[in-house]
């Protein structure tokens, strides 16, 4: 032993939180060159990067991560190491109140503080409240007040707008937004993501590119609102709704989204509270968008409702559980939603659930009246087929093999 103190090289960039985002951008990053080293609290993750296998299903990204973790160039741990750059990438979700929780962010930004020599960049890629990227400093700083002073270290926002499913893809050409508490910030976090990012990268602060994330996503959840609302005012004036979307997009400058159950997933049902909470008294439009759409479930409901009045018994086959076409993912999902109220609401009839891309129910719908069925014995059993989500495997089916059948279908799937 030489009794000399070993030195450890600080890795070029550390992401904190390795799931549908931090993943594939730490691997965007070690096969750009860089070296990255993962964090999550999940050993189970950490284990299953370290072997080079993603722990969830996202297409064409396992090659591409076998690539980066062979290369040696990113590996994973649960412990956050000292590196040049922080990337959190942790989870933001509600809480019952509508808030952002931002516990994750915090916890993420506390384990880092005790590593920081001064100089680095810490990147929030979390989708979060306007003015989160102030109080990750905040925190950092309350830990390390030393580091207060001396101003050296920087902090930026880069929100991630990938849709899952195709992240490989829109990871690497999407345009992206970024903001840094200083200038400075700003530049050092253009030139970080310029390893990888093919896009436009557009350099604003931080407030604004949090912002930007959140309107993103609310200007989607306004306009289906806008379509969930005329679905709701044509019932009741005996109107087809989707021919009246048809005719008015013939309008050159009208382009009216489609109507459905709702609106589900992690960000489109979430991002804009987020908005909402940090402007209550202004953001009226955005606050209303949200009710209209949360309002939609229970409409769908009365439309079953009106059915199961003549036949309590009935079977009813509910046809989607995702919260969109053509995806495994349930989160947020109006579908389920609708399926669990429905058990609830009517105890003596039996629900056929079918989902393709699922082999076992949610633990939500574990119910004695809801059982998962494969789509022909569902729609040849039901008195009422009730289509919740557009999935592909729905779209052959014809109206003649629904005749036996009360339709309610949310998607304009079959139009007489
Ligand atoms: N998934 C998407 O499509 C998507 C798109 C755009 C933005 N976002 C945003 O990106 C952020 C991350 O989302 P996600 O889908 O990757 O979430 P996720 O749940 O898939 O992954 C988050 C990971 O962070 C880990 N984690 C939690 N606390 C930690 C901590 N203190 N230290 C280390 N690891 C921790 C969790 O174990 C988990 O593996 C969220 O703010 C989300 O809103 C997600």
């Amino acid at each position: 032993m030489s009794g000399e103190t070993s030195v450890i090289t600080p890795a070029d960039v550390c992401v904190v939180g390795l799931g549908y985002i931090g993943l594939p951008t730490a691997a965007f990053f070690a096969n750009a060159g860089l070296r990255v080293i993962g964090v999550d609290v999940n050993a189970a993750a950490v284990d299953s990067v370290n072997k080079g296998t993603v722990p969830f299903h996202e297409p064409n990204f396992a090659e591409f991560l076998a690539a980066a973790v062979e290369s040696g160039r990113l590996t994973a741990q649960t412990t956050t190491p000292s590196a040049d750059v922080y990337i959190l990438a942790v989870p933001t979700p509600f809480r019952g109140d509508y808030e952002a929780d931002l516990s994750y962010i915090d916890a993420a930004s506390r384990s880092l503080a005790p590593l920081l020599r001064g100089n680095e960049l810490i990147v929030l890629e979390s989708t979060s409240p306007p003015k989160t990227t102030e109080h990750v400093a905040e925190v950092i700083f309350e830990a390390r007040p030393d580091l207060r002073d001396a101003n050296s270290v920087m902090f930026a926002h880069c929100p991630e707008r990938v849709l899952p499913g195709k992240i490989m893809e829109e990871m690497r050409n999407n345009a992206r937004v970024v903001g840094g508490l200083t200038p400075e910030a700003t530049t050092r976090a253009a030139k970080l993501y310029a390893n990888f990012c093919e896009g436009e990268i557009l350099q604003t602060d931080a407030t604004t590119a949090e912002l930007a994330k959140l309107t993103e996503n609310s200007f989607r959840d306004v306009n289906i609102a806008f379509a969930n609302e005329l679905s709701m005012i044509s019932e009741e004036l005996g109107v087809d709704v989707w021919e009246l979307i048809e005719l008015a997009n013939h309008h050159p400058r009208v382009n009216i989204l489609q109507p459905g159950p709702g609106v589900g997933g992690h960000c489109i049902a979430v991002d804009p509270w987020f908005i909402v909470a940090s402007a209550p008294q202004t953001a009226r439009l955005i606050r209303t968008a949200r009710e209209v759409n949360n309002s939609k479930p229970d409409f769908v409901l009365d439309k079953v409702r009106a059915v199961l009045a003549n036949k309590p018994t009935a079977s009813i086959a509910a046809l989607g559980l995702s919260f969109k076409a053509d995806i495994d993912d349930l989160r947020e999902s109006p579908a389920v939603d609708i399926v669990a109220s429905l058990a609830d609401m009517a105890p003596e009839a039996t629900i056929l659930a079918v989902e393709p891309h699922i082999s076992a129910l949610p633990k939500r719908l574990d119910l004695a009246n809801v059982k998962l069925t494969d789509l022909s014995d569902a729609v040849q059993r039901a008195d009422v087929v009730l289509l919740l989500v557009d999935h592909a495997e729905f779209k052959s089916l014809t109206l003649g093999q629904l005749a036996h059948a009360t339709i309610v279908d949310t998607k304009g799937l079959w139009r007489a």
